[in-house]
């Protein structure tokens, strides 16, 4: 099969090329990928900057739609030809992949596998940090930052649909989209203070959730945007590692930081919150009401210049790589 290898040159060049077929193991499926999507963690890989956890294929690509070609001895309940979407711990840039079959999404008739290739990794981290980590509830304000990444355009959608106020910052260009996906109010990370709005939008309580994938740059100002008993989940650090942490902000109104990275937790974990979103998420998107944000399709041959286009910071949603078979 062919795959795209990283090469050893200073660009770490991406060159589409035959590699080993990988074997499914009992447990697993071999999935004919379709489509697959560039993720930051993509660009971080390819420069030798963020390691596959053990086990993990080398190849990049943490996300595939295709089509089931073969099932493990254990697979029960998937067959040959079923269309499927996963989150994988690495190996989507290739045109075959294997995946724990208790990891499958059933992927809608409505769909297709460039879409449904794009919602994975913005699903599952969306989901996680929002509903189990930071235990946000209906009718609770939430606040994404970063909000027209590939994670931020579903992380609004979702807090829409299940029934939160929720608000958003990115880049100024970006905002009237964000309006459109269903944020209540969005900032100009450049222009606005994000830390005044949510407070004049909510009564001067602040918010009670916040998706952060900036890290050092905004910790100061998240922490005297939340609500006593807020919640702030770092998901990224896009603004650097490194800052001071007023402690007595967080102790006095009772604050808490969590901190979260999707890809190295155990199959059984993903399993659990993967039945969690068949059950209350998958339906909105059976039914059309979240889908995934589309920047733009290319060939897996071009994605060098697909991880340019990310590396600008000039998208909205996602940029989805198409396989040939
Ligand atoms: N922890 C996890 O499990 C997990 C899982 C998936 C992703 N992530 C993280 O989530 C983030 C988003 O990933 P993605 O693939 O969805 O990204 P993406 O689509 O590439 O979007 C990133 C956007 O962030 C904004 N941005 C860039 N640098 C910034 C800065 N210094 N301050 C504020 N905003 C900045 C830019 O938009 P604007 O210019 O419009 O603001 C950029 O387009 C990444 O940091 C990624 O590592 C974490």
């Amino acid at each position: 099969m062919k795959a795209i290898v990283v090469g050893q040159d200073q660009r770490h060049s991406l060159r589409w090329q035959e590699v080993p077929q990988p074997v499914p193991a009992p447990d697993e499926v071999l999935i004919n990928t379709r489509a697959t999507a560039v993720n930051r963690a993509d660009l971080l890989q390819r420069r030798g900057r963020y390691a596959p956890p053990p086990g993990a294929s080398e190849v990049l690509g943490l996300e595939v739609a295709g089509e089931v070609v073969q099932c493990g001895e254990q697979v029960s309940g998937w067959s040959v030809g079923d269309r499927v979407c996963a989150l994988l711990a690495g190996g989507g840039y290739a045109q075959y992949v294997v995946c724990p079959a208790d990891l499958l999404l059933r992927v809608p008739g409505n769909l297709s596998f460039a879409e449904a290739a794009a919602l994975p990794e913005a699903l599952y981290t969306s989901y996680l940090n929002l509903y189990v980590e930071a235990r946000l509830r209906p009718g609770e304000h939430a606040l994404i930052h970063a909000g027209a990444s590939g994670i931020g355009t579903v992380a609004i959608q979702l807090c829409a649909a299940l029934g939160s106020p929720v608000y958003a910052t990115a880049s100024a260009g970006k905002l009237p989209r964000l309006l459109q996906l269903g944020a209540t109010a969005v900032f100009d990370r450049e222009q606005a203070d994000f830390v005044a709005g949510v407070q004049a939008l909510t009564e001067g309580r602040g918010v009670d959730v916040i998706l952060d994938p900036v890290g050092a740059s905004y910790l100061a100002r998240n922490l005297t945007a939340l609500n006593i008993g807020g919640r702030l989940v770092v998901i990224g650090l896009l603004g650097g590692a490194k800052a001071e942490l007023p402690l007595g902000e967080v102790l006095t109104r009772r604050l808490r930081i969590i901190g979260s990275v999707l890809r190295g937790r155990s199959v059984a974990e993903k399993a659990e919150l993967t039945r969690e979103l068949e059950r209350r998420v998958w339906p909105l998107v059976a039914s059309g009401k979240l889908r995934a944000v589309i920047d733009r399709v290319f060939s897996i041959t071009e994605a060098e210049a697909a991880h340019s286009l990310l590396q600008s910071n000039e998208t909205t949603g996602k940029l989805v790589l198409t396989v040939p078979r």
